[in-house]
């Protein structure tokens, strides 16, 4: 028996792929189909996969043509695959031609032409409404988003609002955009969905104003300043049906992702303690140094580092103390000790102290160890007292990394999804809870 291998990710199955799989089949007596998962592709920086994992292999099923259906999971695997099936012949169209020689080594490759005018790109790029995106504030982090929304499909930015007219003009120019305003009114007329990265005490007011003219929101970190404002709004965006996501970067990393999964599922026991640090110096003057902006490490790093405790102890706080060390009114090194029923747990962080900024996560049964920059999370290892057991991570993290949660915030709006499970409304609310707490000094010391 002849057996035929091919690949590939068969979002919105077309005739394309219905030509490629015939032709596959016709080179043999048994045709293997490999699917990417879902976090495979994600991790190959395919974004925009509209069907999940599921939906794909019931599309290829129902062709007809394949014999087996398999997943495809990791980078390597076409050749355990072929070994693994006693494969005769790996199949591919022509778009791929020359890129896997390698596999000649195990089984004939065959380029098989590919149908052309049409894709799943085209048919996601056809079929998706676009959303005009408003970007709130002109500073680093709105200079980044611009080009990371390019590499998300459904999205475009239209506009920016900027009190100062100058800045304004100068990032419309910059990024190409349609139009840039300074008031508020005006600007939201122009958009479906608002980017806010504005300067922190900003946030809720924008927000509020943002969902109550009817747009769905992505506010930047910290997202608020209190829990209040935070149920308030979450509140308020689903007696809307509006999507309201806080920009949590690393919640929505791929590599992060995964090391919550593995610290769930338990490969390193049950967990006794998180320790979380981070530390960005930065030089005056700077809003980070500046008492009336909301300054300080809590406010700049807190969201972070709580949202890595909270994913992995939950929000059962039991009690918390922080120590600080101050300039001009502004924390520069803060370390919170936060307790949960049976884990404890510190946040160290730092804008005028400099530390390491890793993250540890112990168990009864081994430990993972993320080093800096760990908010990233491109690397981590697994550590087990039997050093023969450890084990290494290693994830894309692609560009400026925000085009995870954008793809995430359109992928909410065009599924009518108000709730994210990288970061729950309640988990974003907790986050608001703590640094709340600090600000209004509860169980605060300076050292
Ligand atoms: N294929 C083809 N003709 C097309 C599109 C795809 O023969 N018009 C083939 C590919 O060469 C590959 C298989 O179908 O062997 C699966 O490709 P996949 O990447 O899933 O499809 P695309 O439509 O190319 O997807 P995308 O636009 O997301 O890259």
């Amino acid at each position: 028996m002849r057996k035929v291998i091919t690949y590939g990710t068969y979002d919105m199955l077309h005739q394309g792929h219905i030509n490629l799989l015939r032709r596959a089949k016709e080179l043999g007596d048994y045709l293997i189909v490999g699917v990417t998962s879902d976090s495979f592709d994600r991790e190959r920086g395919k974004l925009n996969v509209r069907n999940n994992v599921l939906e794909r292999v019931e599309a290829v099923k129902a062709t007809g043509y394949a014999d087996q259906i398999i997943i495809e999971d990791y980078v390597g695997q076409k050749i355990d695959d072929i070994q693994k099936y006693d494969v005769d012949v790996f199949a591919i169209g022509s778009d791929w031609e020359g890129k896997f020689d390698y596999l000649n080594e195990y089984c004939k490759v065959v380029y098989l032409p590919r149908t052309e005018g049409i894709s799943s790109t085209m048919l996601r790029e056809g079929s998706q409404e676009v959303y005009r995106i408003g970007v709130i504030g002109t500073g680093r982090i709105a200079r980044r988003f611009v080009p990371e929304s390019k590499v998300v499909s459904g999205i475009e930015v239209v506009s920016v609002l900027n009190p100062d007219s100058r800045e304004a003009e100068a990032f419309k120019n910059t990024f190409g955009l349609n139009g840039s305003y300074q008031d508020f009114d005006a600007f939201i007329a122009t958009v479906d969905a608002v980017y806010i990265a504005s300067p922190h005490l900003t946030h809720y007011d924008y927000c509020k104003r943002s969902l109550l003219a009817g747009k769905h929101v992505l506010c930047e970190i910290p997202f608020v300043l209190s829990g209040d404002e935070a149920r308030e709004l979450y509140e308020l965006a689903a007696s809307r049906k509006l999507v309201l996501l806080e920009a949590s970067k690393t919640a929505h990393c791929p590599g992060f992702m995964h090391l919550v999964t593995l610290v769930k599922s338990g490969i390193i026991g049950d967990v006794v303690d998180v320790k979380a640090s981070l530390s960005k110096m930065v030089d005056p003057p700077t809003r980070e140094l500046n008492k009336e902006e909301a300054g300080g490490c809590v406010t700049e790093h807190g969201p972070l580092t709580l949202m890595a405790l909270i994913k992995l102890l939950g929000r059962d706080i039991q009690d918390f103390h922080f120590h600080s060390r101050m300039q001009d009114g502004v924390d520069i090194f803060t370390n919170g000790i936060i307790n949960f029923p049976h884990a404890t747990s510190s946040i160290t962080l730092g804008i005028g102290v400099k530390t390491e900024g890793n993250l540890i996560v112990s168990g009864t049964k081994g430990y993972l160890y993320v080093p800096a920059p760990w908010w990233l999370t491109d690397y981590f290892e697994v550590r087990y007292e039997d050093q023969t057991k450890n084990k290494k991570y290693f994830y894309s993290y692609d560009g400026d990394g925000l085009r995870y949660e954008i793809q995430e915030f359109i992928s909410m709006i065009v599924n009518n999804r108000l709730s994210s499970y990288r970061l729950r409304r309640r988990e974003s609310i907790a986050i608001a809870e703590m640094i709340a707490n600090y600000r209004n000094h509860i169980n605060v010391t300076e050292i």
